[in-house]
């Protein structure tokens, strides 16, 4: 059998220390993924229930699997995080006392066949959850080249999203991109020679924009943030740990406009120590801010 790559969870005792501080009785893990932060949040409280909640339905195995010995305390549900309060409904939950929200994808996704890493060449996919009919396939193949250089420009703050935009569409007239090596090739072919051997692979933020806009990560969020709110019960915690800056944005603006309604418990977001990058360096962009329901 191969073995499944581990997702190493990111600021594992700090999100759950600031969860469960509140000694509550029910926390909503958002983006359970392999499970990592919920395992730790049942074990810290051994009372809590834990209602998990993915959209990927490969990673909820691996979830299964790694909450076994905690099977009576835990729920999970394959949805997105945007439709929380389905989820709850169909729990019969109404109040919670924590959500957790580890953003962006996992290590097993990121691993996988399944076109979220320009390390891997695969099909262009990028769908975290397989049902729906966008792909990152159809984006590059399909959207007219402005709509393809706004969404480089805004989910992935590229500079050189106008020369892409165009690369790519000269390319599909002559046949379609089908796989992240092909794509890969292109960004390299399109952007100014001094700039592809930079800090960062000038893949980047191409592929993060590609990805934000096939699963309207964005959006999501901002929806799942404002449900937050009526859910939790006096005390109740939401902690949100996001990898770039757009998220950031837009976690930082959501405590900004509900400021009568939480206590905020990180002035300051909260990044990973010099000693847990170095241990697991897909860590280093994370910024954890929390707040405590008033
Ligand atoms: C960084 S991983 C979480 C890892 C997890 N905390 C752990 O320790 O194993 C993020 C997960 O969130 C899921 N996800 C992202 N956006 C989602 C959404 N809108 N609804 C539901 N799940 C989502 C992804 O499928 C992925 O499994």
């Amino acid at each position: 059998m191969v073995e499944a790559p581990t997702h190493v969870p990111v600021l594992l005792e700090e999100a759950t220390d600031l969860l469960t501080g509140n000694r509550g009785r029910i926390y909503v893990d958002c983006t359970l993924g392999g499970g990592g932060h919920a395992k730790r949040i049942l074990e810290k409280n051994p009372s809590a229930r834990l209602i998990g909640i993915d959209q990927d339905e490969e990673v909820l195995e691996l979830a299964k699997e790694n909450l076994r010995e905690f099977a009576d305390r835990v729920s999970i549900y394959r949805a997105n995080f945007a439709d929380l309060d389905l989820v709850l409904r169909e729990e019969g939950v109404e109040k919670v006392d924590g959500f957790l929200f580890d953003l962006g994808v996992s290590m097993f996704q990121l691993r996988s066949e399944r076109g979220f890493s320009f390390q891997i060449d695969a099909p262009l996919d990028m769908r975290m959850n397989r049902d729906q009919s966008l792909t990152a396939y159809r984006v590059v193949n399909e959207y007219p080249q402005r709509e393809l250089e706004r969404i480089f420009r805004e989910f992935g703050e590229e500079r050189f999203s106008s020369r892409i935009a165009r690369a790519i569409v000269d390319f599909r007239k002559k046949k379609p991109i089908e796989t992240t090596g092909e794509l890969v090739d292109l960004i390299l072919s399109a952007i100014p020679g001094r700039f592809r051997h930079g800090r960062i692979h000038p893949a980047t933020r191409v592929f993060q924009a590609l990805r934000i806009e096939v699963n309207r990560e964005l959006d999501n969020l901002e929806v799942a943030l404002e449900k937050t709110v009526d859910r939790l019960n006096p005390g109740g915690r939401l902690v949100v740990i996001s990898f770039h800056s757009l998220e950031d944005r837009i976690v930082k603006n959501f405590f900004r406009r509900h400021r009568g309604e939480f206590r905020i418990l990180t002035k300051k977001p909260l990044t990973p120590s010099e000693e847990e990058i170095r241990r697991n360096p897909a860590s280093r962009s994370a910024k954890l801010r929390a707040g405590e329901k008033l």
